[in-house]
């Protein structure tokens, strides 16, 4: 399989970083209520896992399956893992991907974070019935909105600046409609030193645009009930 995040794996977790001290405590609170006894807890492109880390804080006595197809993210998630001696006993890494991978019957929650415009929408579909049908009562899917919520020009931002020693990974990117569901997005990777640019990489990939009103009818057609909270954060259960 294509690895989508070759040429951006270098600079996604530590461009990652701010926006998941952002995401940490709603997502942390979308967790709630999980059961170990329900199964494991699931982290669905689970990238370089700093989400992974926080899924397994919120469900201290989980176990933890760790799902994601870039073999270059997947690296840095097996370090991440394999150096905290909590997460190294916990969590099993799975190369796969949201319908691929192998699933025990019965989750305990599901983190689905910064990754559902990956999938197109008939699969998407497909995700949330292979996740709703896993579900105990209760379990949480934790998945969340990213803008645009429809195919939108938006125009260049730089997503964030990070100092690493002499040098300064900046992130930034640009969508295009490319679709009535999708749009391109184009991400801008530089590597600064002082105002001198070192380095530069420019990725393009598709993404799969999701309202918030589209989202809760998918989620509800297949039984899940959603909240929205804040960070645009939703916590789906199994209905009744
Ligand atoms: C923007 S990253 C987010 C990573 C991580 N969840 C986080 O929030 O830090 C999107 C992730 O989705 C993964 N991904 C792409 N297509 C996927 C698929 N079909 N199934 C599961 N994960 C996928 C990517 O490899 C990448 O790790």
């Amino acid at each position: 399989m294509e690895d989508g995040y070759e040429a951006s794996g270098e600079f996604i977790d530590v461009l990652s970083g701010p926006a998941w001290q952002v995401l940490r405590d709603p997502v942390w609170a979308a967790l709630r209520g999980v059961d170990p006894e329900h199964g494991p807890v699931l982290d669905v492109g689970a990238g370089t896992g700093l989400g992974t880390q926080i899924l397994a804080g919120a469900c201290p006595t989980s176990t933890v399956l760790a799902v994601e197809p870039s073999p270059v993210l997947r690296a840095v998630l097996l370090s991440r893992v394999a150096a905290d001696a909590d997460l190294r006993e916990r969590v099993t890494v799975l190369a796969g991907d949201a319908l691929g991978a192998p699933l025990p019957e019965r989750l305990g929650a599901v983190l689905a974070a910064n990754m559902i415009g990956h999938l197109p929408p008939q699969d998407r579909r497909e995700f949330w019935h292979r996740v709703a049908a896993r579900l105990a009562p209760g379990a949480p899917l934790v998945v969340n909105l990213q803008p645009p919520a429809e195919p939108a020009v938006v125009g260049f931002t730089t997503f964030g600046a990070v100092r690493i020693g002499r040098h300064t990974y900046e992130g930034g990117g640009s969508a295009e409609p490319a679709g009535p569901d999708t749009v391109t997005w184009r991400m801008r990777y530089r590597v600064l030193d002082g105002d001198g640019v070192l380095r530069e990489q420019t990725v393009d990939y598709p993404w799969h645009v999701l309202s918030e009103h589209d989202l809760r009818a998918e989620l509800a057609e297949a039984g899940l009930r959603a909240e929205v909270g804040p960070m645009d954060v939703v916590r789906a259960v199994r209905a009744g």
